[in-house]
């Protein structure tokens, strides 16, 4: 080794010691002759010292930020008042005999010292550079920490890893697939698998029992803050359970690993809490509800059965709904702020937003002069909302109800600071639709995916009303996100054959398709069924992090592009030919 300790574990004990360090010139600094610099590496930073006496002082003295040294010295206290109490290496220093500069460093396009602020695109294409700072380090570190826990853990729980394929058929998942070109079978394509859905299955239909695996996944879909193009998922299956026999797994995993991993971190509740897809939409305006604070949305539909207010009453008329949420302490909101709040509800997809605000002088806001004073008096007892709050409302068709207001409670969470990012309020959302309506297609989609199994009972539904089919899926949500979806999977062929059918796939496509996995239903499947927890987004929560960029070592950046090696790049003519391709370039 070039090192016989590490630059952050030096310390008092160590005094008197030789100890030779190697890593990077953190910083560097001359004071009247005396030579400083702080020597990182992954374990942290030591101060060395270089006294106008040392050998090799010249070139001491030219080295530069970045730059890779050996150095052995000796360990000593510091001189009195020159300790540093905010770093573990604080209270000594080691003094110089040698020095030897492994590798010099051009100047760097950004501080590592510093946490400025640097462009995310700089940052990307250095990212080797980036990963250096102490933040990524610790990201790193943490993500290490995590799967090691998972693997371990399910390892105890008789669970076995298996790596699937990357080169395989399309295994949808409701976004496009990444197609890789066959030399060997002119006009062929792999499709990059945008989960091991179906390996995980054929594993179930092998006798596995127990499988996962830390898995890569791909899927080319818009990127948002918390997706990315390819992404980890904890991938995970049983044979002969139930649905609550998997939640049980995974619920008594993360409930073992958040404290082991971040003991900062708290879990709001233990077992964690079940809502039905409806209630979770109904409560809380959204299938991933952020739990750690109350500010449910309420149906005040019935208290204004006799309004006079036209809009309420026409929503009522038209089947619609009228949903609120109470804002605390916002009564003295002002004309433009209640005008912004109307904005961003439109932008949500609602025809505006009424309001009624509680204040001393008594109520006020948009809707004042359309409500009596009975109605005020039932809404206050229905929501307990109190003098100085302010009251939403949105009349509208269920779903925009409650899209809008779950929409506003995000915003008023973030801006009343409702909700502490040390808590983790995990809950499970079950009992979803089976089936969502594709209206630009016009057609049936998986709201899962099509190899969730329906609940039986629903199975009468298929042909008459397929929006009324429940699935036996479900949902792991964390603070606003979805961290784990998951269900209990058909295992029959012939239901197989018919969700297929249902979600419009002509049965030559169905064999061309999935034939394998129907033929495999045919040889003795187990009911099986199993999840996949998202690693980048978890990481991302515990890491306290505001997207999963920051939790991946080489993302791609929100236009899918890798800007350090600029990938995707194009290919050779003979590397297109050998593969069969001509590119058709898009007119400009
Ligand atoms: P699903 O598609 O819901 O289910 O994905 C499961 C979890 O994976 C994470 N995730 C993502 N993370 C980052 N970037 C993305 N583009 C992205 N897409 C999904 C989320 C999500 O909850 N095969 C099923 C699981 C199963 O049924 O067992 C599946 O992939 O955290
Ligand atoms: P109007 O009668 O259209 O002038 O609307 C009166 C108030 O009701 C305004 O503040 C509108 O923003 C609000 N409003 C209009 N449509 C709706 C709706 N569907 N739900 C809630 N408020 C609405």
């Amino acid at each position: 080794m070039y090192k016989t300790h590490s630059c952050g574990e030096i310390r008092s004990a160590h005094i008197g010691q030789t100890v030779t360090l190697a890593g990077w010139v953190h910083r560097q600094r001359d004071h009247g002759g005396v030579t400083f610099i702080d020597l990182r590496d992954r374990s942290g930073l030591v101060q060395i010292v270089a006294n106008p006496a040392a050998p090799n002082l010249e070139m001491i003295q030219n080295v530069r930020s970045e730059w890779v040294l050996q150095v052995t010295g000796e360990v000593r206290r510091r001189p009195a008042g020159a300790e540093n109490p905010n770093l573990p290496t604080g209270e000594i220093e080691v003094d110089v005999k040698v020095c030897e500069v492994l590798n010099p460093a051009k100047p760097l396009p950004f501080m590592i010292s510093k946490d400025e602020d640097t462009e995310e695109s700089v940052r990307l294409k250095y990212r080797y550079l980036d990963l250096r700072r102490e933040r990524m380090q610790r990201n790193l570190k943490l993500r290490h920490k995590v799967i090691k826990f998972m693997r371990d853990y399910l390892d105890e729980h008789g669970f076995i890893e298996v790596e699937t394929p990357i080169l395989f058929k399309t295994t949808p998942e409701g976004a496009r697939d990444y197609l890789v070109p066959s030399r060997v079978h002119p006009g062929c394509f792999y499709a990059l698998p945008q989960s091991p859905q179906q390996l995980k299955q054929l594993l179930q239909v092998a006798g596995t029992e127990r499988y996962f695996q830390i898995a890569r996944c791909f899927r080319d879909e818009d990127l948002r803050g918390d997706r990315q193009p390819e992404f980890t998922q904890l991938d995970l299956e049983m044979s002969f359970v139930h649905r609550d026999d998997v939640l049980a797994l995974v619920e008594g995993l993360f409930t073992a690993m958040i404290p082991a991993v971040t003991p900062h971190k708290r879990l709001l509740s233990s077992p964690w809490p079940m809502l039905t897809y409806t209630e979770a939409v109904d409560r809380f305006g959204s299938d991933k509800p952020d739990m750690r604070f109350g500010m449910e949305l309420v149906n005040v539909g019935d208290i204004f059965a006799a309004s006079d207010f036209m809009v309420f009453q026409a929503t009522l008329k038209a089947g619609g709904v009228i949903k609120c949420l109470v804002v605390p302490g916002c009564a003295a909101y002002t004309r433009k702020e209640v005008d912004d709040l109307t904005t961003f509800a439109k932008e949500q997809g609602a025809k505006g937003l009424a309001t009624l605000a509680l204040t001393a002088e008594g109520v006020k806001g948009t809707a004042q002069k359309f409500v009596r004073p009975e109605e005020v008096a039932a809404l206050q007892q229905r929501t307990g909302a109190k003098e100085g709050d302010l009251i939403l409302f949105v009349a509208d068709q269920r779903a925009v109800a409650n899209k809008t207001l779950g929409q506003l409670r995000l915003l008023f969470r973030d801006r009343l600071n409702l909700a502490d990012k040390d808590l983790m309020a995990f809950a499970w959302v079950v009992d979803f639709p089976m089936f969502e309506w594709n209206e630009e297609d016009k057609k049936w989609d998986a709201a899962h995916h099509p190899f969730t199994m329906p609940k039986m009972e629903d199975l009468p539904k298929f042909d008459t009303n397929p929006a009324e089919v429940l699935s036996d899926a479900y949902d792991m949500v964390c603070n606003g996100y979805e961290m784990a979806s998951g269900s209990i999977r058909i295992h029959r062929r012939d239901i197989q054959f018919k969700i297929f059918q249902l979600l419009g796939i002509q049965e030559a496509d169905i064999q061309a398709k999935f034939g394998h996995l129907l033929e495999a239903f045919e040889y003795g499947a187990p009911p099986h069924g199993g999840m996949a927890p998202g690693i980048d987004r978890l990481v991302m929560l515990l890491a306290d992090e505001p997207n999963i960029r920051e939790v991946i070592a080489f993302p791609k950046n929100q236009a899918a592009r890798d800007l350090m090696a600029d990938a995707p790049s194009t290919a050779t003519d003979k590397q297109l030919r050998e593969l069969h391709i001509k590119v058709d370039m898009p007119q400009e």
